[in-house]
């Protein structure tokens, strides 16, 4: 196992009517608070309204319209916001996106220059706006981590920026808000959720011991409590148990001892930076085509591994073994109704070159990932996936 630091300092607040907290939370950091939040969901839901009865005594200035792939362009109209207002503390209402503009904001919100430099070198992050979070669906980890994805259109990159500063303090985690999610919403953060642990499991280390038990914790309890969601929007228990597995997979619990960088994520962010399709889609496409294109001498007893303790698949054989693990996954992102082909998300093979290209450019892929790959493999596993 590698010596690592472990450091989140978000304060999680899990559980029915939690939300209750938020004025004597927020009180801590000032009045002024800047609402930031999506397309328009939580004024459905009745979330909306239930933040302002609960700030009636705050001064509340507003970022709606966030986008599912959160662009450049609204992290810039939230920091003017906050330098005009004197904004004292950020309250993100939503999910990955929500979360993801709101951190950018908090760091651009003090510093002078554009806020894109702030993703091409993270050493500008030198001071951040205090965030809190209401959590609305399920997914990304960005609840309680230090990064976030920002899209920039016009240089058709999407990037992630992180920094120590960016933890949310605070993140209010009610499973019953998730009883309002598409079953499309469904899927999608539990295929990223998968995926999140899949590429902390699928990394260089063989000590961890204790880190990849906890990893099929995780995994076991998507595969089961996933379709349960999708049947029972209103399940409890199963929206308790992904809320809670979104937020572990990725608050580096399952990266410790581990390291290196990953694969599906960076190939998937072209994806989604180019043709905007959804992140879950992305990875439920790219991910059993990735495992297949791997799978080797080198890979096949961890392979093997994940197939025996997730999915309880027992053989002599170890390829065989692994390769139904693999089918398995395949078997279940079709299950939740997952797309599994890019035709499907409205994707042709025009850029397959350019994103390749890109993927390698802007990630450790080619060099530090479990199996590196370089632009050539990235394009065969994007035919593998026409
Ligand atoms: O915009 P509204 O109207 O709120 O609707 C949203 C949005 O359309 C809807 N939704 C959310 N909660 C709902 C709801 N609809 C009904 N009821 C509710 N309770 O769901 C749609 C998707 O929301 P979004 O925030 O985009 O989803 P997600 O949490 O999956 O975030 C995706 C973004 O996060 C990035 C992704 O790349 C993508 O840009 N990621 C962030 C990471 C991080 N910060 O650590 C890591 C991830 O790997 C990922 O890259
Ligand atoms: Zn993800």
């Amino acid at each position: 196992m590698n010596n690592f630091k472990f450091c989140v300092p978000t304060d999680i607040r899990f559980g029915k009517d939690a939300i209750e907290c938020l004025p004597e939370e927020l009180e801590k950091y000032g009045k002024k608070v800047l609402l930031v939040y999506g397309g328009g969901s939580i004024k459905k839901t009745g979330l909306y309204d239930k933040v302002y009865s609960l700030l009636k005594d705050f001064e509340i200035y507003e970022l709606p319209g966030i986008e599912p792939n959160p662009k450049l362009t609204s992290v810039e109209k939230g920091a003017q916001i906050c330098k005009k207002e004197n904004i004292d503390v950020i309250l993100s209402v939503g999910g990955g996106s929500c979360i993801d503009a709101s951190k950018h904001i908090a760091c651009a919100a003090y510093y002078d220059g554009e806020p894109w430099d702030l993703v091409l070198d993270r050493s500008k992050v030198e001071k951040a706006l205090p965030i809190a979070v209401v959590l609305t669906i399920c997914a990304t980890g960005s609840e309680m981590n230090s990064g976030a994805v920002i899209s920039n259109e016009a240089t058709h990159e999407k990037l992630e920026i992180n920094s120590p500063l960016l933890y949310p303090a605070l993140s209010i985690c009610d499973p019953t808000y998730l009883y309002t999610l598409p079953k499309r919403q469904t899927a999608a953060g539990t295929a990223d959720i998968i995926s999140h642990v899949l590429e902390q499991y699928f990394q260089p280390n063989d000590g961890a011991f204790v880190t990849d038990r906890l990893s099929e914790g995780i995994l076991k309890t998507c595969f089961k409590y996933g379709p349960v969601a999708m049947k029972e929007s209103d399940n409890y228990e199963a929206r308790s148990n992904l809320m809670w597995a979104s937020t572990v997979a990725l608050n580096h619990l399952l990266t410790v001892g581990k390291g290196g960088a990953w694969t599906v994520h960076p190939i998937e962010h072209e994806l989604s930076a180019f043709y905007d399709i959804t992140h879950g889609d992305g990875l439920a496409i790219l991910t059993p085509a990735w495992m297949e294109y791997v799978l080797c001498d080198k890979t096949v007893d961890r392979f093997a591994m994940y197939a025996e303790n997730v999915w309880d698949i027992a053989g002599d054989d170890k390829y065989e073994v692994a390769k139904k693990g693999i089918q398995a996954t395949a078997d279940f992102f079709k299950e939740m109704e997952l797309p599994a082909t890019l035709r499907e998300v409205g994707i042709d093979s025009d850029k397959f070159e350019e994103m390749a290209e890109e993927a390698v450019r802007t990630s450790g892929v080619s060099t530090r990932a479990y199996f590196p790959l370089d632009k050539d493999d990235i394009v065969k596993i994007f035919e593998m996936c026409k």
